[in-house]
C-alpha cells in the first residue's frame, strides 16, 4: 500500500531536558504559553489532529484552535482507540457533534461501543485487527481528503507513526526542566531498537530559541 508523496504527517511534541513528555503521575503540561499559542497556530493550518486513546484518557484535551484573533475551523479530531475505550464523558465525544470527529478502532471494538460512539456524533472507523494499522488508516485519510495531519502523541503513538515510515516532519519543544521518573512517558515508547544504527535518521532543518529557554527542533524524516 503506497502513501502519496504529499501527504503530510507532522509530530508535535513538548518534552523536557531529559525526553520525557509527561511526569509520572500523567501532568504533561510542559509548553510555556508561548509555545502553545505556536502550537494552535500550527493546528489551524492542518486537516486533522490525532492522539492515542491513552492521551484522551489522561488528558482529556480538546484539541481544538483556541486563539481569538484566528476565523479558521478547529480541524478534525482522530482518535487512535483499539477497543473503543475512549470515555463517553471525554470532551472529545461531548463535542463531537460540533467538531468532526473519528475513532479509529479495530475488530475487538464491541458493536454495542461503536453505536454508542455514533450516537455522540463522532464517526467510527473500523482499521486493524489488534492494533490499528497505521500505514492503512493514513491511505484511508488520504483518500478522504486528509493531507496535513498534526500526531500529538503520546509516546505509543509516536513510536508506531514513525517506525511505520509516516512521519514527514517533527516539531519538539524542549523545555528547561529535568522531571525523571522510569515510568513517566518519554516521546517515543514502543518496543525501541537495540541498535542505534538501526536508529531512525532525522535531519535538522532549524532550531528557535526562545526567551524563556525552551528551544524549539524541526525536524525532517
Ligand atoms: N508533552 C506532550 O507533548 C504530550 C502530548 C501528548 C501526550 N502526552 C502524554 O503522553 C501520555 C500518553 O502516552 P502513551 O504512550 O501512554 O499513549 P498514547 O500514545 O496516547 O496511546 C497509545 C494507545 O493507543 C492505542 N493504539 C491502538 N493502535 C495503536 C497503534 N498502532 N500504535 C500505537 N498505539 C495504538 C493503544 O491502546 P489500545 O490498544 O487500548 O487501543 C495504545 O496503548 C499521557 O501522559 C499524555 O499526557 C504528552
Amino acid at each position: 500500500m503506497s502513501i502519496k508523496s504529499d501527504l503530510r504527517v507532522i509530530i508535535n511534541s513538548a518534552m523536557t531536558v531529559d525526553g520525557k513528555i509527561s511526569t509520572i503521575s500523567g501532568d504533561s503540561k510542559i509548553s510555556s504559553k508561548e509555545d502553545l499559542v505556536r502550537l494552535h497556530k500550527l493546528r489551524s493550518k492542518v486537516d486533522a489532529i490525532m492522539v492515542g486513546i491513552n492521551t484522551v484518557i489522561i488528558d482529556n484535551p480538546m484539541l481544538n484552535v483556541r486563539i481569538n484573533n484566528i476565523k479558521k475551523k478547529s480541524p478534525s479530531r482522530i482518535i487512535i482507540d483499539s477497543t473503543g475505550k475512549i470515555p463517553l464523558n471525554s470532551k472529545i465525544l461531548r463535542s463531537a457533534s460540533q467538531i468532526n470527529t473519528i475513532i479509529i478502532v479495530t475488530k475487538e471494538a464491541d458493536k454495542d461501543i461503536i453505536d454508542k460512539i455514533n450516537s455522540f456524533g463522532a464517526k467510527v472507523l473500523v482499521i486493524g485487527t489488534k492494533s490499528v494499522n497505521l500505514p492503512k488508516l493514513f491511505n484511508i485519510l488520504y483518500e478522504m481528503g486528509y493531507k496535513k495531519i498534526l500526531v500529538e502523541g503520546g509516546g505509543e503513538l509516536n513510536w508506531s507513526c514513525i517506525t511505520s515510515g509516516l512521519v514527514t516532519d517533527l516539531i519538539l519543544t524542549i523545555s528547561p526542566k529535568i522531571i525523571g521518573g522510569k515510568k513517566a512517558i518519554t516521546l517515543v515508547e514502543g518496543s525501541g531498537y537495540s541498535k542505534i544504527s538501526n536508529g531512525v535518521n532525522l535531519q535538522l532543518v532549524r532550531v528557535t530559541k526562545k526567551k524563556n529557554n525552551e528551544i524549539i527542533l524541526y525536524y525532517k524524516l
